[in-house]
C-alpha cells in the first residue's frame, strides 16, 4: 500500500519518521515544493521520498498534517478522492491565537471529509504531540495508546494495521460520531493523554 503525506510541519514529519523507523516508504509533500523538503527526504532516505501534493495526494493512503485555514487551499482541486484512505490528522485551532474554528455544531472530521469528497475517511495522529508520534512508542513497559476512529471498517482496518506496525497500541474508538467526537480538539476528552497499554 503506498502512503502520501500532505503537509510537512510538525505532524506530517512525525509520521514520517516514524515510518522511515519502520523502514516503511512514503511520498511526504508542502506547500513550497518537494525541492524545501530535500533535506529532510535525505535524512529520512531511502523510506521518504519528497513529492509535490498532487504526488503524495495519488497514494493508496494519504494523511492529511495542515493548519485548519489551509486546508481548503491544500485539497483544492485533489478530486479523485474515491475508495481511498485519508487518515485526517488536523485539528480546528491553530497559531498563534489558538482561537478554535467555527464548526457550526459539526465535528472537524465531518467538516474535513467534505474537502475529500468519496474518501474513506479515518481519524488519527491528531491527539498526541509530535515527539510521541516520532519517539519510541515502547513506554513503562507497554505500548503508547493511538486512537482512531471513522465510519468504513476496512479503511479503519488499514489503519489499525498501520498504527501496529508503527509499535504502537492502536485503540479504535468506533464510527466518526463517537471517536471523532472523543478525540476532538479542543472539545474531547482524550488528546493530550498519553496512555500505555500493557500485554
Ligand atoms: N503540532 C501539534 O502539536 C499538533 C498535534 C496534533 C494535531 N495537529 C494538527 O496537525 C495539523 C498540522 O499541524 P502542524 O503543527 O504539523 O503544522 P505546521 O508545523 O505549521 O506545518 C504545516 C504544514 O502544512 C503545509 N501546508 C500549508 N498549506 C499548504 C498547502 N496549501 N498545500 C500543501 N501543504 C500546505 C505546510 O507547508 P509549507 O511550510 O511549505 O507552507 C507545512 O508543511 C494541524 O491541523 C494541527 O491542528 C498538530
Amino acid at each position: 500500500m503506498s502512503i502520501g503525506i500532505i503537509g510537512a510541519g510538525e505532524i506530517g514529519s512525525a509520521f514520517a519518521r516514524a515510518l522511515a523507523r519502520n523502514s516503511i516508504a512514503a511520498t511526504i509533500s508542502n506547500s513550497r515544493g518537494p525541492d524545501t523538503l530535500r533535506d529532510f527526504a535525505v535524512e529520512l532516505t531511502p523510506h521518504i521520498t519528497a513529492g509535490t501534493v498532487e504526488e503524495a495526494a495519488k497514494a493508496d493512503l494519504v494523511l492529511v498534517a495542515v493548519p485548519w485555514s489551509k486546508l481548503p487551499k491544500a485539497l483544492a482541486g485533489l478530486s479523485d478522492w474515491a475508495g481511498r484512505i485519508v487518515i485526517d490528522a488536523n485539528n480546528p485551532i491553530e497559531r498563534p491565537l489558538f482561537q478554535p474554528a467555527e464548526l457550526n455544531g459539526r465535528l472537524s472530521t465531518e467538516v474535513f471529509a467534505d474537502l475529500v469528497p468519496g474518501a474513506r475517511v479515518v481519524k488519527a495522529f491528531n491527539h498526541l504531540p509530535p515527539h510521541l508520534l516520532s519517539g519510541d512508542p515502547r513506554a513503562e513497559g507497554g505500548s503508547r495508546v493511538l486512537f482512531y476512529s471513522g465510519d468504513d471498517a476496512r479503511s479503519k482496518a488499514e489503519v489499525g494495521a498501520l498504527i501496529a506496525k508503527l509499535g504502537f497500541a492502536g485503540v479504535d474508538l468506533g464510527p466518526v460520531s463517537v471517536g471523532g467526537k472523543l478525540v476532538q480538539f479542543p472539545g474531547g476528552p482524550l488528546p493530550a493523554l498519553n496512555l500505555v497499554k500493557f500485554g
